[in-house]
């Protein structure tokens, strides 16, 4: 496997995934790790990420310099090329001139095993403001650019540092180097596949579970239901999975989870119809946060009271995946990382249950690979993320059954065009908006005055910055014809064009 040492850097997830596309296993740890501990997970290689900091001033963060003398390769990139410099004895400063963008690679060395089948003069990407000026003993410049060295390699030792992001797509060359770093240097095989992946993953959660029972908050989403396909796959009826239709759940939810998974899969699903008892607790309460604490509570009682009826539950499985792991070990301290949603409204504290997270090691688009491979629809397993809170937080002000179902009927036609002119996959999130607003309209010879409701659709990497996508005006236009026309409360629909930040995703 490879181990990429975390040093705070934006892209070290991209390293991650670039890795294991290319069939290997790749985990992100923070780089204050002790070195025995690194040394016992037996990587072939090791990578150094960027990071905002400066090695050259006080507290940056480091590592044990014999990291470099076990014969494991490293691979330094922009903060770890830094970094790997420093510690070995070279010199890093300030740069006159910082890049941030493109700049054009220049190879010195073209037979560096580094370089294989790249061509001299490519595109990489850079952002720093820090550069190496003088290479530690042993080591040799490979590439530059016009300000800077771009690349250096110990060969006799196997470190290879380079200041650009090989990671990111805008580097051309950059998966090559990458693969020619895991494959040509740290000699790494493919092993790393989804198939692989769920065979042993169904062995381990077989030999973990034993003949207890599972207790799973089926949720819909992408990550509740492949964690519940896996588990299914492993111990069957021995899983017992709640859903819990709040009454704030898009169009057709309930069914169509029931029929897939219940029906088709064969899972023990029992399915708690709780509209009732959402939407009157919700009733007449406005203010965003009160709704959601409401909504967040209730979850938890209703899936409480259900999950009281059961006995011999000793395990309750939950979709955490990568990217939530690697996000709770950040290197970055607490307020890089504020996070203030959680999935399926947080469960109690006081459940006596052993965790169960098959999916853990997993990115999301390794998830809908293995989701996909267990045989889960592909329209489940690309579904957009759904808040917690469900429509509880897109009905503006009061919620009530009438606005929930002029919302879902909305919500189902922008969704169902949206997949019919294939941009469902161009976009990160999609949905309507009700507003507690009422506007005049003629239909017909009538006048109408209802319900204005807003298009909201982003496009975001991480959800924490998004811009607003940039659909076609035709299609826009077919959309608001339908929803004015078929859905009865809304006469005025509007597109939000406002990115994140400062305005959010949702409404609420
Ligand atoms: P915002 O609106 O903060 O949303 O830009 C970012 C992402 O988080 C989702 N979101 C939530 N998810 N409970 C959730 O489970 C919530 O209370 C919640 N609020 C926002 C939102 O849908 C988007 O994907």
């Amino acid at each position: 496997s490879i181990i990429i040492l975390d040093f705070g850097s934006q892209y070290n997830q991209l390293i991650a995934r670039r890795v294991r596309e290319m069939g290997v296993y790749a985990e992100v740890v923070p780089y204050f790790e002790p070195l025995e501990d690194i040394l016992a997970r037996e990587p072939k290689g090791i990578i150094l990420s960027g990071g905002p900091a400066s090695v050259y001033l006080d507290g940056s963060p480091t590592i044990e310099k014999a990291l470099y003398e076990q014969g494991i390769p490293v691979l330094g990139i922009c903060y770890g090329m830094q970094l790997t410099s420093q510690l070995l004895g070279g010199t890093v400063e300030r740069a006159d001139k910082q890049e941030f963008g493109k700049a054009e690679l220049i190879i010195d060395e073209l037979e560096s095993p580094l370089f294989k089948d790249v061509p001299n003069l490519n595109q990489v990407w850079m952002s720093h403001g820090d550069h190496v000026t003088v290479l530690p003993e042993g080591f040799k410049q490979i590439a530059h650019t016009d300000s800077c060295i771009a690349a250096s390699a110990n060969v006799e030792k196997n470190i290879y540092c380079i200041q650009y992001h090989a990671e990111v797509t805008h580097s051309e060359y950059g998966a090559k180097m990458l693969e020619n770093f895991v494959f040509g240097v740290a000699k790494c095989e493919k092993n790393w596949s989804m198939g692989n992946y769920i065979e042993e993953t169904v062995k381990s959660i077989k030999e973990t579970v034993g003949d207890k029972k599972v207790l799973l908050g089926l949720s819909g989403g992408v990550d509740s239901s492949v964690a519940a396909a896996l588990i299914h796959k492993a111990i069957g009826d021995q899983l017992i999975c709640i859903f819990v239709d709040t009454g704030l759940l898009r169009k057709d939810e309930a069914k169509n989870v029931m029929e897939i998974y219940g029906e088709n899969f064969h899972m023990n699903i029992k399915c708690v119809d709780a509209e009732e008892r959402f939407l009157s607790k919700l009733a007449g309460v406005t203010d965003p946060e009160a709704k959601r604490k409401i909504i967040g509570k209730e979850f938890v009682e209703v899936f409480n009271d259900e999950a009281s009826k059961l006995t011999d539950v000793k395990f309750l499985a939950q979709g955490t995946i990568y990217p939530d792991v690697i996000e709770s070990q950040s290197v970055k301290g607490p307020s890089a990382t504020i996070k203030s949603h959680h999935n399926v409204g947080g469960l109690p504290e006081d459940m006596q249950f052993e965790l169960l997270e098959p999916l853990r090691e997993l990115f999301k688009d390794e998830v809908r690979a293995v989701g996909r491979e267990l045989g889960i629809p592909a329209h489940m397993v690309d579904r957009h993320p759904f808040p917690g809170p469900g429509l509880g937080i897109r009905i503006l002000g009061a919620v009530d059954k009438e606005k929930a179902d002029i919302l879902r009927e909305a919500d189902d036609i922008f969704i169902k065009e949206l997949r019919a002119a294939d941009l469902y996959k161009e976009v990160s999130q999609a949905f309507v908006v009700l507003l507690p607003v009422k506007s005049v309209g003629v239909m017909g010879d009538e006048r109408t005055y209802e319900y204005t409701a807003v298009l909201r659709s982003a496009n975001t990497i991480d959800f924490m910055t998004a811009t607003w996508s940039r659909l076609p005006y035709e299609f826009l236009d077919k959309v608001s014809n339908r929803i004015i026309n078929e859905v009865k409360g809304i006469n005025r629909l509007t597109y939000d064009i406002s990115s994140k930040p400062p305005a959010t995703i949702e409404w609420e």
